[in-house]
């Protein structure tokens, strides 16, 4: 499926097959357990990481920018032939060996990755997965097939560079560190101590085979003017028994296998993190064993089938489903419990929630405890808060507690756990109220502090966090922001109305009124909405401005917000649809800033069409494809969603550049043409989260709501139907929808186990084990549900 030059995706859609490693960029595929993560491209450059996915690496990678270039270092195995004294890294490292190894290939899998290639008359494999669970471990299984008519002794070197940082600079970690051999654990482990970091740990490498070297100090491995591409040891077959203290670290541990013409012997290696030598034993001893590597893939792979199965669409795209059946889902995983580098984005680990809550419900709930937990008593959240004790970056960006019930509605949506809402926790700095509580003093922090015109203070920030200097003086507001508290007003009285909590249903409506009134007197500018005011009075994204003139999230906000109405409504999409649109999707802002303007702050000094300058931010195209969902613009929604994507057909694989099984923060934007829709930063972005809710509830239109599920298809009108099979509370439900007269919304005919029911709900499950079967007939004039 999707082939192209550089590779294709199974038909199960679960694998990506790389065929080539000189992809534009590396791409990468992240294996994670709940500690533990191993990142790798499809040659194995890449790094490892522990609790932390940026700030704590555990392994070495030297270049990882926003725009990633192939790295120097990863996780390799070189090989070395004792009869002919010819050496060869298992899989191809560069351009040299292109000529020499053949059929290459990567599979990057759901929770491992599979390279291997043929050199020598040796086909090598090495397959790496991070197992299940809460143990810091990585698996290699290096497997070997002597494809010669000769036998053939070969030595084989697993190597990696430990960096054993907590930041990205190695200079003073290295003084805390040494490593070297350790006979009784039968590992090679570094040690850090340095106690000013936030973490101390050991990394080891250990093996299930008989140590035949082993080398800790790169230097001696490599060999002085050497590189990962022509290392000295393999070479000279022989390890240098190097221990190392305060110099660049590896970790190797040489081994040997003799193979018959025809024979095949695979062995494994254990990576790893632990915090005291009982650690190592135990680690070895549970995954370096005989079949520990497929009992762990078999167990990486349940797991997977049972997200997969939560939801499974059937529709006329084949991108469509890869997406919503299986990579949206496996990205969304990995955002929710890697999210930023050592710090929670505060909203980001709230998004990541929206996505998460789709089929991880336990962890969804946590998550939601956790940063409530994180809110002060006053109702304000810190930008991000730490969770592995690297501090908290306490900057009051005033929309944090704005996501909290777009988090919270979905989970509740989902799990129809309306107790939850009485569980009472701390707030961060002192006292204790219900999860309702933090909500509604959320919401009330935020809709208290205005400012001029009545719209709300942006403080230190908000969504956009580059723009960083509106309020320096503390005057300035953000209409983005008051759209944003009217949007989460509304969820939140929907949950209220739920919950039976009329008295705050009432209250949110009076304040969504005035929030409304607000916006659409101070803040209309004639086609869209302005994006804020700074301390002066100065209109920010306004038709009086040069450069970022018109934002889009304010426009798409106003949207499913409800603020735009009429003829507004009508000027907004325009706007959207004329001067936001390009090839790859709706830039972010237009047009992008070229130079710095005090007041507006570093958005204005990023590089034109880079960042939130002015690129196709995937984040701003999911919020611009709930805006046409909600507008019942099912062609519109579809071709956003398929312009952003590496597969978009008005791109190439080739040019877009980034990995075809992962969403990326954003494409190039226009302003800077010679890179235009190039992807930039992948895997790290809300994309995915936001993507996870609205194609299998707002596109698909299958959407479970408190007491009903919601059928409320909204779909390009060639496509003829679609089904949707679900679990939802411990039920099945099958969906069914047809598209008979070419529409792009609305329920002409509902039928329920059979029977017509009227509009646009069905019941919701009454006890688990159920199975239900919902037929929906699109047609003119159809219904949709009350949007209000
Ligand atoms: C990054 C941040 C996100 C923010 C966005 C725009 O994606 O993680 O929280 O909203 O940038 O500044």
């Amino acid at each position: 499926m999707f082939d192209s030059e550089f590779g294709r995706f199974t038909d199960d859609g679960r694998e990506y097959l790389v065929s080539r490693i000189d992809t534009p960029r590396p791409w990468l595929n992240y294996l994670t357990n709940d500690v533990y993560g191993a990142c790798l491209s499809q040659n194995g450059f890449g790094y490892s990481f522990y609790r932390a996915a940026l700030d704590v690496r555990v392994t070495y990678i030297d270049i990882f920018g926003y725009v990633p270039t192939h790295p120097q270092t990863g996780k390799f195995v070189y090989l070395h032939d004792v009869g002919s004294g010819r050496h060869w890294p298992l899989a191809p490292l560069g351009a040299a060996d292109l000529r020499e190894h053949r059929n290459f290939q990567c599979r990057h899998g759901l929770g491992y990755a599979i390279i291997s290639a043929e050199r020598e008359g040796i086909f090598g494999e090495l397959a790496v997965l991070v197992p299940r669970g809460r143990n810091p471990v990585e698996l290699w299984r290096i497997r070997l097939v002597n494809k010669s008519g000769r036998r053939r002794r070969l030595r084989f070197f697993p190597y990696v560079e430990m960096a054993m940082s907590c930041a990205s600079s190695m200079t003073d970690v290295l003084t805390y560190t040494r490593g070297a051999w350790r006979p009784e654990l039968g590992a090679a482990v570094i040690r850090m101590t340095n106690t000013t970091s936030p973490m101390t740990y050991d990394a080891f490498m250990g093996g299930d085979y008989p140590a035949r070297g082993w080398d800790c100090r790169r230097e001696s491995f490599l060999g002085t003017a050497r590189t990962i591409q022509d290392p000295l040891v393999p070479e000279l077959g022989r390890c240098a028994r190097s221990s190392v203290s305060a110099e660049q670290i590896c970790t190797v541990v040489a081994g040997e296998l003799t193979l018959m013409p025809g024979e095949e012997k695979s062995v494994h290696v254990v990576v790893g993190v632990s915090h005291r030598d009982a650690d190592i034993r135990r680690l070895k001893r549970k995954y370096a064993a005989r079949g520990a590597w497929e009992r762990e893939l078999a167990k990486v792979q349940r797991y997977w089938d049972g997200v997969l199965e939560s939801s499974r669409v059937r529709s006329p795209s084949k991108l469509f489903d890869l997406q919503a059946n299986v990579w949206l889902k496996y990205q969304s995983q990995f955002t929710s419990r890697w999210v930023r580098g050592g710090d929670k984005g505060y909203r980001d680990v709230l998004q990541d929630l929206m996505g998460s809550a789709a089929f991880d419900l336990a962890w969804t709930r946590d998550g939601l405890r956790q940063t409530l937990g994180n809110m002060f008593a006053s109702g304000l959240c810190p930008r991000q808060y730490s969770h592995y004790g690297a501090g908290d970056d306490l900057r009051l960006h005033r929309d944090s507690p704005l996501w909290i019930p777009l988090a919270l509605d979905e989970y509740l949506r989902q799990s129809g756990d309306l107790a939850f809402l009485e569980e009472v926790g701390p707030f961060r700095d002192s006292g204790r109220g219900t999860v309702w509580a933090h909500v509604l003093r959320g919401l009330a922090r935020l809709y208290r502090e205005r400012g001029q015109a009545g719209l709300c203070k942006i403080g230190d920030g908000d969504w956009n966090d580059s723009l960083n200097e509106v309020a320096v003086k503390g005057r300035g507001v953000s209409a983005w922001l008051t759209i944003g508290a009217i949007y989460a007003m509304r969820v939140a009285r929907r949950i209220a109305e739920a919950a039976g909590d009329r008295k705050n249903a009432a209250l949110l409506a009076r304040r969504i009124a005035e929030l409304d009134r607000a916006v659409n007197r101070a803040a209309w500018d004639g086609d869209w909405y302005i994006y804020a005011i700074d301390d002066d009075g100065r209109r920010i994204g306004s038709r009086t401005n040069h450069q970022g003139r018109i934002h889009l999230n304010c426009q798409t906000w106003a949207v499913f917000a409800g603020v735009a109405r009429g003829a507004r409504l009508r000027k907004v999409l325009a706007t959207i649809d004329r001067r936001l649109s390009t090839r790859f999707g709706p830039v972010l802002m237009h047009p992008a800033y070229t130079k710095y303007q005090r007041g507006i702050g570093k958005v204005s000094g990023k590089n034109p069409g880079m960042a939130e300058n002015g690129p196709v931010y995937l984040h701003g195209a999911a919020f611009k494809i709930l805006a046409d969902c909600w507008l019942g613009r099912g062609d519109a929604a579809y071709d956003t969603f398929e312009r952003v994507l590496p597969q978009s057909r008005w791109s190439t694989p080739a040019w877009h550049g980034g990995e075809p099984f992962a969403s990326h923060r954003y494409l190039i934007g226009p302003s800077c043409p010679e890179r235009f829709g190039q992807s930039a930063y992948p895997w790290f972005c809300a994309w995915q989260a936001w993507m996870l809710v609205l194609a299998p509830q707002w596109m698909a239109g299958v959407r479970p709501g408190y007491r009903h599920m919601v059928i409320d298809p909204c779909i390009p009108r060639k496509w003829p139907g679609l089904t949707l099979t679900r679990a939802w509370r411990g039920a099945t439900y099958q969906v069914e929808v047809r598209n008979p007269r070419g529409v792009q919304s609305g329920v002409a005919q509902l039928y329920f186990d059979g029977q017509r029911v009227a509009g646009n709900l069905v019941p919701a499950p009454k006890k688990r084990g159920e199975r239900h079967r919902v037929l929906a007939v699109l047609g003119p004039g159809g219904s949709r549900p009350s949007m209000a």
